[in-house]
């Protein structure tokens, strides 16, 4: 597993199964994220292949999309048109095609992976089984200072994720944008515990740190 192929988009429990559709970035490009009823989750460009309407201005039926401008309905999975209601009995074109992103789940996180060739395995095993996201932590640095901050603290690398014995938590840095970094934290520690209490403070000391080392 390369972590850092995988991107966590939003946290899993915001996406309710054949509901609702959250509006994500990642590398500069707009995301839609949803779930089909069964509870898959896409994660698809937040433009339809139409008339360039958001989709998160739509809404999900069964296992489609239906864009709000025309209501043309795109198949979850391949992101193929699937229905124009305006003309029923029309073939929907086959070149008419919404940009899909490979989308995992993983840690209470909906992740997604931008390289199209890549052959990471989902990112199962960035977090020990049973622990749960705790918060994103954005620090006001370049992406390249937070190494040493986290060194500094007693956080150790593991490939990409970076672990604190002490406080039973993994720290997945990530670019937010130019010049700040970002921090997706999980933790065994039980919410509104003192081992919960210890983590947030640690890492509000790890933020002025890595802003007053940069
Ligand atoms: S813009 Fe989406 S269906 Fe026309």
């Amino acid at each position: 597993m390369t972590a850092a192929a995988w991107h966590p988009v939003a946290a899993s429990h915001e996406l309710r199964a054949g509901e609702n559709i959250v509006a994500s970035f990642l590398q500069g490009a707009e995301l839609a994220l949803w779930r089909t009823p069964e509870g898959a989750p896409q994660a698809w460009d937040n433009r339809c292949p139409h008339r360039s309407v958001r989709f998160t201005l739509g809404q999900v039926v069964g296992d489609r999309l239906s864009c709000a401008y025309h209501g043309w309905q795109f198949q979850a999975g391949s992101g193929a048109c699937a229905g124009i209601p305006a003309h029923p009995h029309l073939s929907p074109p086959r070149h008419v095609c919404v940009k899909t992103w490979r989308v995992a789940e993983a840690a209470g996180m909906i992740w997604v992976n931008p390289v199209a060739d890549s052959t990471d395995a989902a990112p199962v095993d960035a977090v020990p089984a049973g622990w749960h996201f705790c918060r994103t932590l954005t620090i006001n640095v370049p992406l390249a200072s937070l190494p040493g901050a986290l060194q500094a603290l007693g956080w150790q690398t593991q490939g990409p994720v970076w672990g604190h014995a002490g406080l039973q938590a993994r720290a997945l840095p990530l670019d937010a944008q130019a010049g700040m970094g970002m921090l997706h934290v999980w933790t065994a520690a039980a919410p509104a515990s003192a081992e919960m209490a210890a983590l947030h403070a640690a890492l509000r000391q790890l933020r002025a740190s890595a802003e007053e080392m940069a």
